[in-house]
């Protein structure tokens, strides 16, 4: 299988999937988000032994977005163990939008999962350190420990813009914070978050680090351990049940890989005893998924037989 999917044929699928393009539009909440061009295309496979094949623009860098929640939850698990962060963020799946507030209003004590916007804010909020700055630093760290790449940074533009307009994502923490979820200065853990999702990556960085999820959290090149495998787990475990939000049924059944979107347009996939798998496409569809980005994975998915279920 591995053999089969040469750069030739991702080009090819790429430009099969381009005019899917045109069914979505470019997240426009976060201005500098408007400016992506929908064809700007990439994806890049990163196999558990080693090799990886890209294709598309693959310099093209683009911000985590959601994506950063899954590094995010595995930093914060590691900070804290499970049952800290469990007893103050849930595991179940909601079938509602990402920036919802309407579960919290039903259930104050906890948000329902760390994939969902209420959910990742308190995430955020558990990794250690003092300011803001330590806590994105910490993350950065972690991820160029990922990545085996110490460039990767934040753009400052963006996470500056999402910070200037996120008043749904002060509500849910203003929301949290009377319920006693987070404590402390709302407006400094907006600030990580919106730095955390700002954090660049392209599409062979991103692959690899799905690889690394798929290796049981072992670095792929040095077989160094760097996320516990239980962790590991409850990460791609979480990609399963709300990676694709209010979408995430409909992509088990037609993907049936452990998968997080990212309203860039960015998916990262991961499936054990297989590898990484990063897709970029900007243009999303009405859940916030990428359009491109969940058509390729699905014809990859359906060609190479790679559902998990
Ligand atoms: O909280 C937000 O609005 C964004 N920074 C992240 C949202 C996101 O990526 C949702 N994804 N599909």
């Amino acid at each position: 299988m591995k053999k089969d999917i040469t750069t030739e044929i991702l080009e090819e699928w790429l430009n099969n999937v381009r005019p899917y393009a045109y069914d979505g539009q470019v997240a426009n909440y976060i201005p500098a988000l408007s400016r992506q061009d929908p064809e700007n295309l990439a994806v890049a496979i990163h196999y558990i032994d080693g090799d990886s094949v890209e294709a598309g623009e693959t310099e093209a860098m683009f911000t985590l977005q959601s994506i950063s929640k899954v590094l995010s939850l595995a930093l914060a698990l590691m900070d804290n163990g499970e049952d800290y962060v469990f007893e103050r963020v849930g595991m179940e799946p909601t079938g509602d939008p990402f920036h919802s507030i309407y579960r919290l209003e039903r259930t104050p004590s906890k948000p329902l999962n760390p994939m969902i916007n209420a959910g990742a804010l308190a995430v955020t909020h558990m990794i250690h350190g003092d300011t803001p700055d330590e806590k994105v630093g910490r993350l950065l760290s972690f991820i160029h420990e990922l990545t085996d790449d110490h460039s990767i940074r934040y753009n400052e533009e963006v996470a500056s813009n999402e910070f200037e307009t996120a008043f749904l994502n002060r509500s849910l923490l203003f929301y949290m914070k009377q319920h006693r979820i987070v404590t402390g200065s709302v407006e400094e853990t907006l600030d990580a978050y919106t730095k955390q999702c700002a954090i660049e990556l392209n599409v062979c960085q991103l692959a690899r680090i799905g690889a690394l999820l798929a290796n049981e959290g072992r670095d792929i090149a040095s077989g160094r351990r760097i996320i516990p495998k239980h962790l590991a787990r409850i990460c791609k475990t979480f990609m399963v049940t709300c990676g694709m939000y209010d979408a995430s049924g409909s992509f088990a059944i037609k993907v049936g890989i452990p998968a997080k979107s990212g309203v860039s347009g960015s998916v990262l996939a991961s499936l054990n005893g297989f590898g990484g798998i990063a897709v970029y496409g900007p243009s999303l569809d009405d859940k916030g998924n990428s359009v491109v980005g969940l058509k390729l994975l699905e014809l990859l998915s359906n060609r190479y037989d790679l559902s998990i279920f």
